[in-house]
């Protein structure tokens, strides 16, 4: 076969970067022993669900664990794998009081599995006194070579949307649910969620916004813990607050640009909510 063919293949299936011709354990290498035990369920899960889309050769980013997140501040009862890192997550984004203490303190935090795969992480980018910030799901390809949200294909239709409703890019913050790139563009791990999820609550609460967008259903899901379809959570305003907010801030979950892009039927209905929040920030 002609091996054009394959790699053709691989870029459809969304296997579009080369990490390396051996698999490496880096948790192991960085002397964590803990995290290496290959014969654990979510590493399996992880790999099973990946390999359709994976050469033999390509090595497996392996998550801290997939449990279901430990709220901020943690919660009652025995310590998980999870906890560990979402209580450092913490205590780094509550220490932080502007976004470039915050940017330094998530370049420090070394729980974050998909940093071992990804080129930059991508924390955030925007007007640190933005009206609006908008949280999407995770840095692509383009994302993560330059270490910059949106700034892709999706990026694009993003910044046409805001720009539909006078609203520049640069006056906005934008940032992520997760801060690296996950390989293949898979759904990002739960745990990886869990573990930003404190730096993405801290760069609400320093930018401390008119108003929060959740860009598609990661997002809405990791902000406000609703695990309802875009489609029912769109038609309705929500409120997204943290013991730090002076006031709880109005949330429009609307579509994901990516997906608008697959589903251009669904445009209108993403046009209708900028205007709602066009509508909102005119009666703020
Ligand atoms: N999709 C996202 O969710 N975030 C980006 O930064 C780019 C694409």
């Amino acid at each position: 076969m002609d091996p054009r063919c394959v790699l053709e293949f691989y870029l459809l299936a969304g296997v579009d970067e080369s990490i390396g011709e051996t698999p490496r354990n880096r948790y192991r290498e960085a002397g964590d022993e803990r995290r290496s035990d290959s014969s654990s369920a979510p590493h399996r899960a992880e790999r099973d669900r990946a390999s359709p889309t994976r050469s033999p050769a390509r090595p497996t980013p392996q998550p801290i664990a997939a449990r279901p997140p430990v709220p901020p501040g943690g919660g009652a009862g025995a310590e998980t794998a999870t906890d560990a890192p979402v209580r450092t997550a913490v205590g780094l984004a509550a220490a932080s009081a502007t976004l470039d203490e915050l940017h330094r303190a998530l370049e420090s935090f070394e729980d974050c599995a998909l940093r071992q795969t990804a080129t930059n992480l991508v924390f955030g980018d925007g007007a640190p006194d933005a009206r609006v910030v908008l949280i999407g799901e995770a840095p692509g390809a383009e994302e993560d070579r330059q270490g910059v949200p949106f700034i892709g294909q999706s990026g694009q239709l993003l910044n046409r949307m805001l720009a539909s409703i006078g609203l520049e890019r640069a006056a906005v913050f934008i940032s992520n649910t997760v801060f690296g790139r996950p390989p293949g563009n898979r759904n990002p791990p739960t745990a990886e969620i869990a573990a930003c999820l404190p730096f993405v609550e801290r760069i609400v609460e320093l930018v401390d916004p008119e108003l929060l967008v959740a860009l598609g259903g990661a997002a809405a899901k990791s902000l406000l813990g609703i695990n309802e379809s875009v489609g029912k959570l769109r038609r309705r305003w929500l409120s997204y607050s943290t013991p730090r907010l002076a006031r709880p801030v109005p949330t429009k979950v609307t579509f994901h640009p990516a997906y608008l892009l697959r589903s251009p039927g669904q445009k209108r209905a993403a046009w209708h909510d900028m205007l709602e929040i066009k509508r909102k920030l005119g009666e703020l």
